[in-house]
């Protein structure tokens, strides 16, 4: 079955029901007793999904019933569970208005927790499905293409906003924006790119060198907007949840804010252009960065009207993208899937 929902509908005794696609609504109606009223808001979702701790639904569960030691509610949760909701009217949080939590049910003998959190979390509808994988194929990095247009306000905060929703390791949010206009500043980054792409050109091998100093790599003077995106590693404190083991995540989360700011801009007709051919010290000096904090993405932003139908390195011969089948392998490094 698909699309099995929980819902929690009453006050003061909790009724769980399970609902299906074509199937008679199954009800099994748990009474918790506790006085307290309880309204899980919305409906979780779980025919093909994963809830709680891994527990995967595919068939009709006969009833949805909770299952837990009759036991005051609060006990039996825990505080983490027992959250209370603010009065509306007062802001002040009284008890027996609850907000539920993580609540145990069981369903075929399994027993699995109804987060309170969750929401619907199906497939998008097929048009919507669309322009996601649209904005994932046609997104270029864009280096001669920015029109003068300039980016209004409201665009550029909903690309912010988009890479300010990126996951991060243990939702540090190490990310800063920092939105460049002046002309002044753009031209100082523009001398460190070329100082930079200078050196970078003599690393290549002699036949590469032609090839190399005829691309363009950067668009820097000709859009409107550069946008540093900076990553402080001193954010969350000095052990954060994810990355005890592996700092390098909060650069890894960074990025992720990047790749999002950079889908959305592809929706609302803005180019992005990546430019990281620069010493990082230019960077730092250029932007008076603390040492805490770093330059992962200098990004060059602007409407564009056209766009490379292909990566434009592979539009001029220098790089291919590679077969996805060459890159997957099942089980361990090297086995060919
Ligand atoms: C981390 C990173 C750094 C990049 N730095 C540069 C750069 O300095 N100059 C440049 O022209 N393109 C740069 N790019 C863009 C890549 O060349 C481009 O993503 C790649 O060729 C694929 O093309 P597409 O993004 O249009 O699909 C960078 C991309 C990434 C992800």
């Amino acid at each position: 079955m698909r699309n099995a929902q929980v819902r929690f509908v009453s006050y003061r005794h909790t009724s769980y029901s399970v609902l299906g696609d074509g199937v008679p609504p199954m009800c099994s109606c748990a009474r918790v007793s506790v006085g307290l009223s309880l309204l899980l808001s919305g409906a979780l979702r779980l025919g093909e999904g994963i809830i709680g701790n891994a527990v995967q639904l595919r068939d009709v569960p006969n009833a949805v019933k909770w299952t837990g030691p009759q036991m005051p509610l609060a006990e039996r949760f825990g505080k983490a569970w027992f959250r209370m909701k603010p009065s509306q009217k007062t802001g002040q949080t009284k008890p027996g208005r609850a907000m539920a939590g993580a609540c145990p049910v069981s369903v075929q003998g399994k027993t699995m927790t109804a987060e309170p959190f969750l929401t619907d979390a199906g497939p998008f509808a097929e048009a919507e499905r669309a322009a996601v994988y649209r904005a994932i194929h046609t997104r270029r990095d864009v280096r001669s293409q920015f029109t003068d247009r300039p980016i209004n306000d409201a665009t550029l905060l909903r690309l912010l906003t988009a890479a300010h929703h990126a996951p991060s390791v243990g939702l540090s949010q190490p990310w800063n924006f920092i939105v460049i206009r002046s002309e002044a500043v753009k031209l100082r980054a523009q001398t460190a790119f070329a100082k930079a792409n200078a050196e970078a050109q003599a690393m290549f091998p002699e036949d590469r060198r032609a090839l190399y100093s005829s691309l363009k790599l950067e668009g820097i003077l000709t859009a409107p907007i550069s946008l540093c995106v900076t990553c402080d590693h001193s954010r969350g404190g000095p052990v954060v949840l994810g990355r005890t083991h592996q700092p390098q995540m909060d650069v890894y989360s960074t990025v992720c804010a990047v790749q999002n700011l950079m889908l959305a801009a592809r929706a609302e007709g803005i180019g992005v252009g990546w430019v990281s051919i620069f010493d990082p010290a230019d960077m730092q000096q250029l932007l008076d960065l603390p040492n805490h904090v770093s330059a992962v993405a200098w990004l060059c932003l602007g409407h564009v009207d056209a766009l490379y139908s292909e990566p434009e390195l592979q539009a001029k011969g220098w790089a291919q993208r590679v077969p996805l089948a060459d890159l997957v392998f099942a089980e361990r490094w090297g086995r060919r899937a």
